[in-house]
């Protein structure tokens, strides 16, 4: 089973990963990373279990309400963030909370390595109830919902960078 044959169960996703991706790289629009069962060269014998597609974001802090003001700080009208633009998890996979710990390397690593600031994670989740769940159960927020939100396939979701950081105590 190599990149080929990865298979989220999600058309759409599985073409972007196995076709855009690439492409989506080398115009800079985006960074695909996979999670493997030895390091990160994907190979026959070393296939994707997992894959995250992340590119620069940005969302209205009226959007985010209730990420975390400290007073005197002055925020702008845009929080920047980092979007996960797409992320699958192959279906052999799934229910053994690979997709849980994704999001938990996504948010350390942001933290970590938060080089241009980044306050904020970002997604479209498919308004499907597991996949929202899924998001909600690791602390992902709906952005309140305006007429647009309500038409669209997808509710964007929010979290606070902010809170994983008092969370783990980490200081950079
Ligand atoms: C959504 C997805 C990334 C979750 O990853 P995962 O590794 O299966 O999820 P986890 O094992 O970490 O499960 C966490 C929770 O998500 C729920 N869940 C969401 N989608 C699920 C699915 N298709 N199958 C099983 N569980 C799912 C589970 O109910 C689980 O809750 P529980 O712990 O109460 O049982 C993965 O199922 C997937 O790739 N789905 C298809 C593509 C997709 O919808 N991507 C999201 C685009 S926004």
């Amino acid at each position: 089973m190599s990149l080929d044959e990865f298979n989220c169960g999600d058309d759409d996703l599985n073409e972007f990963f196995k076709i855009d991706a690439a492409q989506n790289e080398k115009e800079l629009l985006g960074k695909t990373y996979s999670l493997t069962r030895e390091g990160y060269e994907i190979t026959d014998q070393n296939p994707p279990i997992a894959l995250i597609c992340y590119c620069n974001g940005s969302i209205h802090v009226n959007l985010a309400e209730d990420f975390q003001r400290q007073e005197g700080v002055t925020y702008y009208e845009y929080l920047p963030a980092v979007k996960i633009a797409r992320l699958g998890v192959h279906q052999d996979f799934k229910g053994y909370h690979i997709g849980d710990l994704v999001l938990t390397m996504t948010k350390s690593i942001f933290l970590s390595q938060n080089r241009t600031g980044c306050r904020i994670l970002i997604v479209d989740a498919y308004k499907k109830d597991k996949v929202v769940k899924f998001y909600e159960e690791n602390g992902f927020q709906r952005i309140h919902e305006s007429n647009k939100e309500k038409k669209a396939s997808t509710w964007t979701m929010y979290y606070d960078l902010k809170r994983f950081q008092e969370q783990k105590g980490v200081f950079f």
